[in-house]
């Protein structure tokens, strides 16, 4: 017998995560794992059933790149994990993003961001959107009265990222969100760096949450994929509209590996997060480097923020810090690891460490990148669920060799 809502709800995260949600009635062959639905189209019965669909006057697929049964079971389970009233699931995290701001905004509209983003939103708020029409201010997001000051009354959204990549910069959820409300404006979150084991900012008030799925979700960093989650309003109209006229769709074999991705994101999450506090302590001891960026350690400036909004007391695998000796110290390093994998993303199961500044935070210019603390100095590290000693190891040993 199929799960029903009111079964799920007394769950735990865990057991939601391992359970998908499925709907689909079985037809004899009751597969363990859901089914790759790996079409582009549905049959219809007679003329008339399509006509229905179509119509909205009858339930059921009509094309994949309105719906798909697969696509589904993640869309639901992901909302669910979100403790949202639905979800919609993109081919990547920017198609996701991009299709949001694509349905909240008109050309008009203003709208608040963090100064603080991974560079591809930075630079389609910077780029794209001032082209259709819409203003963009950017802010610090940590400063909740440098986002009321930015308001307007053609403000229609906030947006943010918490942390912030990869400054590691937290934004109040709780403020973030009345701020929106009182001012009657949206707010969304990127909530990629935590996932919704750590952090579900729909609990705070925020109206929307997008995702790059391809990072945590995903987990083993085999797909590209993003993911929305807000109320069923919400994801109808943007399903209704951005998704299927933009059309930035994930494929049902994605979505599948994705639903695989979430059954372990509780213990992969937690391993993460004990690892990454772990080097981000070693390396706060480290004479070669300057500063290190993480939120669990009680040296970030918003330690105490990070508690409230990670209650488990996990502060997730992402840090970023300074080297002594600028650019050449962390080229050296980056080219001197041997177990940490010299690559941009983040959330796989290995270790990744790149450099923001000339890679995944190229797009935004010089001046911008040192205002929110992206030096030439800067290393961003995704701390993978490894032995810790022997990532420490190969940091030490590469360190040494500076
Ligand atoms: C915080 C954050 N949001 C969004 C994205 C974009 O996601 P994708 O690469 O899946 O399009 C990234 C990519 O690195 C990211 O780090």
């Amino acid at each position: 017998m199929l799960m029903n809502d009111s079964d799920r709800k007394n769950l735990g995260f865990s057991t939601r995560a391992i359970h998908p949600v499925r709907r689909e009635e079985d037809d004899g062959i009751r597969p363990h794992t859901p089914p790759i639905y790996q079409t582009s189209t549905f049959l219809f019965e007679d003329v008339d059933q399509g006509a229905r669909r179509f119509a909205g006057d009858e339930s059921g697929y009509i094309y994949s790149r309105l719906g798909n049964p697969t696509i589904r079971i993640l869309e639901e389970t992901a909302a669910d994990l979100e403790n949202a009233g639905d979800g919609a699931a993109f081919a990547s995290g920017m198609g996701a993003i991009s299709a949001v701001l694509m349905q909240v905004l008109s050309s008009g509209d203003h709208l608040v961001a963090s100064r603080t983003l991974y560079g591809c939103t930075y630079s389609l708020m910077q780029g794209i959107l001032p082209r259709m029409g819409v203003e963009v201010t950017f802010v610090d997001a940590t400063d909740l009265s440098a986002i009321e000051s930015a308001l307007r009354p053609n403000t229609r959204a906030l947006y943010a990222e918490t942390p912030a990549n990869p400054s590691m910069d937290l934004v109040d959820l709780e403020g973030f969100a009345a701020l929106g409300e009182e001012a009657g404006v949206l707010t969304i979150v990127d909530n990629t760096f935590m996932s919704p084991y750590l952090q579900r900012p729909l609990d705070w008030g925020i109206d929307i949450v997008v995702h790059s799925a391809t990072k945590y979700i995903g987990g083993h960093g085999d797909v590209v994929a993003g993911l929305v989650a807000s109320d069923a309003e919400f994801i109808a109209s943007l399903k209704g509209e951005a998704m299927k006229d933009i059309g930035a769709i994930i494929g049902p074999f994605d979505a599948w590996l994705l639903i695989r991705g979430l059954k372990t994101l509780q213990l992969r999450m937690q391993r993460h997060s004990e690892n990454a506090q772990c080097i981000a302590e070693w390396l706060e001891e480290h004479p070669r480097v300057r500063k290190v960026n993480y939120p669990g350690l009680p040296s970030h400036p918003q330690h105490d923020l990070a508690r409230k909004q990670n209650p488990r007391g996990l502060f997730g695998g992402m840090i970023s810090f300074e080297m002594c000796g600028g650019y050449e110290a962390g080229r050296d390093l980056l080219n001197g690891v041997r177990l940490c994998t010299l690559a941009v993303s983040l959330g796989a199961t290995d270790t990744l460490i790149e450099h923001p500044a000339s890679m995944t935070h190229s797009t935004i210019d010089e001046e911008d990148q040192l205002k929110v603390g992206i030096t030439p100095g800067l290393v961003r590290l995704s701390v993978g669920v490894e032995d810790c000693e022997d990532l420490i190891r190969d940091l030490e040993r590469a360190m040494e060799k500076l």
